[in-house]
């Protein structure tokens, strides 16, 4: 099994990652085997799914490091003491060091600063020489704004190896030595020049403050629903947990699913009288001046300088080289740019599809189902454009609700995209398409000639972590009956990605909730059959800036993977 990099993964953290992956195998295995029989029947036995108290463990702190426990109105239960263990197993992997508290009044003199902050390339061990298939270390050492070195850990720093003349670009494993010091771990992967680059993308104290708006805030992006009957239309306030009022509660949790959500129940009207669902809006809720911690050009989003050489020259490999290793970080990159085309550095092979008639000669009698957020979307108007023969058929949705739907008839293709259920932040969406995955999976005949697409993370950043764990449980049970039902079908899932932060994108969608939620992902799906597409290191990997909806080119290159996964070069 190979090991995924985590970016910022703590190395203490690493056996505790061992440890999961081994658990989810097994448990995936025992699954497998104790519920091979009953598969079938779900649709009819999860409604009967057992509701089973909190464990008490979860209502206090999860561990001692920093406690992701939502509120008292914002609590959620695991459907099953399966679920409820594997909660606590991520909740465990994804902890994040401590980060320092913030002084009263706030200054900015003790926090991380880039500008005094510095890396240097490690020679030792390859005496200055570098080959392909060596591991390149970068020592990132961290001072604050008064120029004095940090004692603590938590900082959020993502490293790249790149090479502009290349094409060429690689992400980095980020470890924390929890002492103010960070190592960035490269793989070799190409001969020729490599530049390191390295980004603090929020200082530790920023940490301390996002953390602590989840906690205390976790409707703070809240959404609203309309209500109508006749000529009677009502407003109110939804979302995943609801501040307990005077006011009678609707409550909307899916049967099937459990997945929560909840609006204030209209005066006049009754809770089936629910048309739309919409975005409502955010409360910022910041202390006086906590706003410095996030500025761009000063302490998010900016590079950490090199204190001498940021490059080296990578050689070809030599016969019987033996490779430089990293003591500090084990696990390698899922690829590489080379050329500006996407490298899988795993088993499989990444292949270009540079033509409209390569395209529709892969996906020819497929059907290509897409479900989630807008980043998956964009594979979807990516496709439309691509295929002259692919015409979208105008169903007169929202084009950011769908579903949406295109055709290619000659060459019986069909793509759609539906959006997951909610928490979604879209203008407004007709209650009747709130649809949720797991249950729009149990729809799905399956088998050889379909391929279905998940992505789903960046509505979720704002909402305790354990309302996206269970949505993606309970998408992993629904992907698993389908596979069951259906083994030729092809799962593919889209991982998060890094996006362009401002202080509003920060408090609503930062990078470093994005990086939790992405760590969730891979451990929710490790072990059973479904292919990652790596948006994260896709993104992070290339020369274009961060941003939440990639530009074509990061979109041509998953695309390149997603179609490598459908049509795999045979004897590759
Ligand atoms: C912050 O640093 C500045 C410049 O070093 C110094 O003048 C100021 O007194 C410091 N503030 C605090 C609260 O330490
Ligand atoms: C922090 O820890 C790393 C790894 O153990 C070590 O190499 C480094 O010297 C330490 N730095 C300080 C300032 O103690
Ligand atoms: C909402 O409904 C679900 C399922 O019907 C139930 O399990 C849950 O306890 C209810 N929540 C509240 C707060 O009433
Ligand atoms: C696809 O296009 C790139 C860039 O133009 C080129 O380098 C590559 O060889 C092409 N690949 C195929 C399979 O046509």
């Amino acid at each position: 099994m190979k090991v995924r990099t985590f970016k910022s993964l703590n190395i203490t953290y690493l056996p505790k990652y061992a440890t999961i992956f081994v658990f989810l195998a097994v448990f995936a295995l025992i699954f497998m085997l104790t519920h091979k029989g009953i598969l079938e029947l779900c649709g009819t036995c999860r409604a009967h799914a057992e509701r089973l108290p909190v464990p008490a463990q979860f209502q206090k702190k999860v561990n001692s490091v920093i406690p992701i426990v939502p509120l008292d109105f914002c609590t959620f239960t695991p459907l099953s003491p399966k679920d409820a263990n594997e909660e606590k197993v991520i909740l465990q992997s994804i902890a994040w060091p401590d980060t320092p508290p913030l002084p009263s009044p706030f200054y900015l003199n003790e926090t991380s600063d880039p500008a005094h902050s510095t890396f240097s390339i490690l020679p030792q061990r390859s005496r200055g020489r570098w080959h392909m298939g060596d591991k390149l270390e970068v020592f990132i050492k961290m001072y604050n704004f008064q120029g004095r070195p940090k004692k603590s850990g938590g900082d959020v720093i993502v490293a790249r190896l790149h090479s502009s003349t290349l094409g060429a670009g690689v992400a980095g494993q980020v470890v924390d030595h929890l002492n103010g010091s960070y190592t960035a771990v490269f793989s070799l992967l190409w001969e020729g020049r490599a530049q390191v680059e390295v980004t603090l993308v929020h200082p530790s104290e920023a940490v301390t403050v996002l953390h602590r708006l989840t906690r205390e805030q976790p409707d703070r992006i809240f959404f609203q629903s309309v209500f109508r009957s006749g000529s009677v239309t009502e407003t109110t306030t939804c979302n995943v947990c609801l501040r307990p009022t005077q006011q009678p509660v609707c409550n909307y949790t899916d049967p099937y699913t459990g997945e929560p959500w909840f609006c204030y129940k209209p005066k006049r009207l009754s809770c089936d009288a629910r048309v739309y669902h919409a975005k409502g809006d955010f409360k910022q809720n910041l202390q006086a001046g906590e706003e410095k911690l996030f500025q761009s050009g000063v302490n998010m989003k900016v590079f950490i300088p090199a204190s001498g050489g940021d490059s080296v020259t990578v050689m070809p490999k030599q016969k019987g080289q033996t490779a430089v290793k990293s003591s500090t970080a084990k696990s390698e990159p899922s690829g590489y740019y080379y050329q500006g085309a996407w490298q899988s550095h795993g088993r499989s092979t990444v292949h270009q599809f540079n033509t409209s008639s390569a395209i529709t000669q892969c996906l020819n009698g497929k059907k290509v189902l897409l479900y989630g957020d807008s980043t998956i979307r964009q594979w979807f108007e990516h496709l439309n454009k691509e295929l002259p023969d692919l015409k979208e058929f105008n169903l007169h949705n929202h084009k950011q609700v769908g579903p949406l739907m295109a055709l290619d008839y000659a060459n019986n293709i069909l793509v759609t995209y539906r959006c997951h259920g909610p928490p979604l932040r879209f203008a407004k969406v007709p209650t009747s398409e709130l649809h949720y995955i797991a249950n729009e999976l149990d729809s799905v005949i399956g088998g050889s000639n379909t391929v279905v697409v998940l992505g789903i993370w960046s509505h979720f950043s704002t909402f305790p972590i354990e309302v996206y764990i269970h949505r993606l449980q309970s998408i992993r049970k629904a992907v698993m009956r389908l596979l069951s039902r259906a083994p030729d079908t092809l799962v593919v899932v889209r991982t998060a990605n890094l996006k362009a932060l401002t202080l509003y994108e920060t408090l609503t969608n930062s990078d470093w909730y994005s990086l939790q939620r992405d760590m969730v992902l891979r451990a929710v799906f490790k072990g059973i059959n479904v292919h990652l597409v790596d948006a994260w290191e896709m993104g992070l990997a290339h020369h274009l800036p961060h941003s939440l909806h990639p530009q074509p080119p990061i979109i041509k290159n998953m695309i390149d993977v997603l179609l490598s996964y459908i049509c795999p070069v045979k004897g590759s």
